[in-house]
């Protein structure tokens, strides 16, 4: 199977649980459900699901047992999104190759969507227990690995820089933060709460931390070397907007070659720290690769 197919695989198979635990449209209040699917379902990579799923694996876990997790961390990042897409922040039109959230259901709706999803995703996570092979002390451990990674400390902490810091000068550490936290603290805690969930032990669970560290950089400096030069047919979204937001990127600090030949340093520590993991570490291994050689 090529990493290709793996993605393909795995996109569906989290669009199907997700199509069943959000709230169906019909129910009341309507409009709110119907948003809350439309943000959350027909496009995206799924690679906080599927990032979770890996790492449950290869600490000899079951990718099907971190199912529950996956979707509320893809939930997660709906909303982030959706109020990432906002005006009064990045003000894009256009996300998964559609009309953004507030530009179909307006501003109000779409800050409220965003609650609902956050919201749904922690029912999700009290629900584990419930319906997978989670216990009660795993999920408690999950609920507070994930509170922690988006908020202040974590990815809220990184949008409110990126937002104080659009159109200013930011030196390199300033900018390694930001991403960190905006975008590598929520597929760090996919990638180490997976591999709880798979039972990893001590040192695989910090083998994973660095894996996801390195990762998660390398994910976002992909993505900002991509609204350079990226195709936004391909991407499902605008390109050059970093640039007129005025947003701190990697390739607006150290050109697109540095930016790249960071990334793969990024990716090559990142498959170094696999040796360590007791499991099958195959989709691990090419979903780093896959962050270097992404087109969307
Ligand atoms: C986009 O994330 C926002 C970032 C944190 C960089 P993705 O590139 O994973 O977006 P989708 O889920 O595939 O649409
Ligand atoms: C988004 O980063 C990070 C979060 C949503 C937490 P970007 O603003 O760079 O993501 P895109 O480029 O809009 O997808
Ligand atoms: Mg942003
Ligand atoms: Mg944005
Ligand atoms: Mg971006």
């Amino acid at each position: 199977m090529t990493i290709q197919e793996y993605l393909q695989e795995k996109a569906a198979w989290i669009e199907t649980a997700l199509d069943k635990v959000l709230p169906r449209a019909t129910q009341k209040p309507h409009v709110v459900h119907e948003a809350m699917r439309y943000s959350c379902l027909g496009g995206g990579k799924r690679l906080r699901a599927i990032l979770a799923m890996a790492a449950c694996r290869s600490v000899g876990g079951q990718e099907k047992d971190a199912l529950g997790y996956a979707l509320a961390l893809e939930m997660i990042h709906a909303y982030s999104l959706v109020h990432d897409d906002l005006p009064a922040m990045d003000d894009d039109d256009y996300r998964r190759g559609k009309l953004t959230s507030h530009k179909v259901y307006g501003e109000g709706m779409a800050v409220l969507v965003g609650d609902a999803l956050l919201t749904q995703a922690m029912e999700q996570l009290a629900k584990l227990p419930e319906f997978y092979p989670v216990t009660l002390p795993t999920a408690s451990r999950l609920m507070l690995a994930v509170t922690q990674a988006i908020g202040t400390k974590g990815m809220i902490g990184g949008q409110v820089l990126d937002l104080v810091h659009s159109g200013k000068q930011v030196n390199k550490d300033e900018l390694e933060t930001i991403h960190r936290l905006k975008t590598g603290a929520l597929i760090a805690v996919s990638l180490t709460g997976g591999a709880m969930i798979g039972g990893a032990k001590t040192d695989e669970l910090a083998a994973l931390v660095r894996f996801s560290e390195n990762f998660g950089l390398a994910f976002q400096i992909t993505d900002d070397i991509l609204d350079v030069v990226g195709d936004a047919e391909v991407l499902g979204k605008a390109t050059g907007a970093d640039a007129k937001q005025q947003k701190a990127t990697y390739p607006g600090l150290y050109g697109l070659d540095e930016s790249r030949s960071m990334a793969a340093r990024c990716v090559n520590d990142c498959v170094a720290s696999l040796k360590h993991l007791s499991g099958d570490t195959w989709a691990l291994q090419e979903l780093a690769r896959y962050v270097l050689e992404r087109d969307r």
